[in-house]
């Protein structure tokens, strides 16, 4: 007979080595000149590329941090993940799987051919087509209740006050008519649950809120916490919606390259244009990153690779 040796990696979380891995990624990429900020919003352009902030939560509400860590950038699509999870708290997991859908789309994240492929359904509530399909859908008598809803919300997952960018806002909001398109095709296919161009604009507010690396970090261990925030203790979602919101950030949270991503890490991450990331290890760890600079898919360059070395130093990849 023979014997299967499995080796088996360290797993021990002490303070010392969270804070040397944070030390050595932060060391590793700070230098790196990979990718270029956003420009199709111009604000973004005009963002510090140099911004480079970790942060790394436990869900006993422990900060390890390094970097720019305090430096703010808008949330971008980062905060489609707080509002999918507005809508499946309201309206249950049927409907978001149903109504907007929980696949990839194999195509940019604001594909409009995407939406015709896929007989009018935008696919999931992370590309352009499904975030504003789920800002549309949040229970509200009207616009200013949607809008106070979902930023509220994301507060609540950052315990605290986040703060508006208005400079963000007031370059994407005249400039969003790719966004605006998509919403009439989605509307025209029966699929808003609000005027499209209303719907259109809260979703570009919810894109202009600032998050910091520290901010990220927080609301990543309020889903690692399974739905409580670890620094405020409030529930913000149940846990048994954790485990669906975190399975289409696994699928389809760094769009064309969420394969490769969870290849690499086995975990659910979310980017924005802004330049920041969020990844969550269920049970173990929210990981914020703020860094502009992006690839080819939007996705942060060194957000990824600060983001993937911890999770491999640390020997967490959930899968
Ligand atoms: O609607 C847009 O295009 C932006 N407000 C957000 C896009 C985004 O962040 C895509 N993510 N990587």
């Amino acid at each position: 007979a023979t014997t299967v040796k499995t080796e088996v990696k360290k797993t021990s979380l002490t303070e010392e080595r969270i804070n040397a891995v944070l030390k050595e990624a932060y060391e590793k990429f700070k230098n790196d000149q990979g990718g270029k900020n956003a420009d199709y919003i111009k604000a973004l352009a005009e963002v510090d590329s140099k911004i480079f902030g970790i942060t790394l939560v436990t869900p006993d509400g422990k900060v390890y941090e390094i970097g720019d860590t305090k430096a703010e950038v808008s949330i971008q699509s980062i905060s489609k993940v707080f509002t999918a999870a507005l809508v499946i708290q309201e309206k249950g997991e049927k409907f978001l799987q149903e109504k907007i859908g929980v696949n990839a789309t194999g195509l940019a994240f604001n594909s409009i051919i995407a939406i015709e492929l896929h007989d009018g359904s935008a696919s999931n509530p992370f590309v352009n087509a499904g975030a504003i399909q789920s800002t549309s859908w949040v229970e509200a008598k009207d616009s200013k209740e949607r809008w106070a809803k979902i930023y509220g919300n994301m507060d609540a997952f950052a315990g605290k006050k986040l703060n508006f960018n208005e400079v963000v806002y007031d370059s994407e909001v005249n400039d969003n008519k790719r966004n605006q398109a998509i919403s009439k095709i989605l509307d025209a296919y029966g699929r808003m649950g609000s005027d499209p161009l209303e719907a259109t604009t809260v979703y570009t507010k919810q894109c202009s809120v600032n998050i910091s690396s520290h901010d990220l970090g927080v609301m990543g261990a309020t889903f690692a916490n399974h739905g409580v925030n670890p620094v405020t203790g409030k529930k913000v979602i149940d846990s048994k919606y954790v485990s669906k919101i975190l399975a289409v950030m696994a699928t389809a949270g760094l769009y064309d390259n969420a394969g490769d991503w969870l290849y690499l890490t086995g975990t659910p991450a979310k980017s924005g244009v802004g330049g920041g990331i969020l990844a969550v290890v269920p049970g173990k760890m929210g990981i914020g990153v703020v860094s502009p600079p992006l690839d080819k898919f939007g996705n942060s360059v060194r957000g990824q690779k600060a983001a993937a070395y911890i999770i491999d130093k640390l020997g967490i990849n959930p899968l």
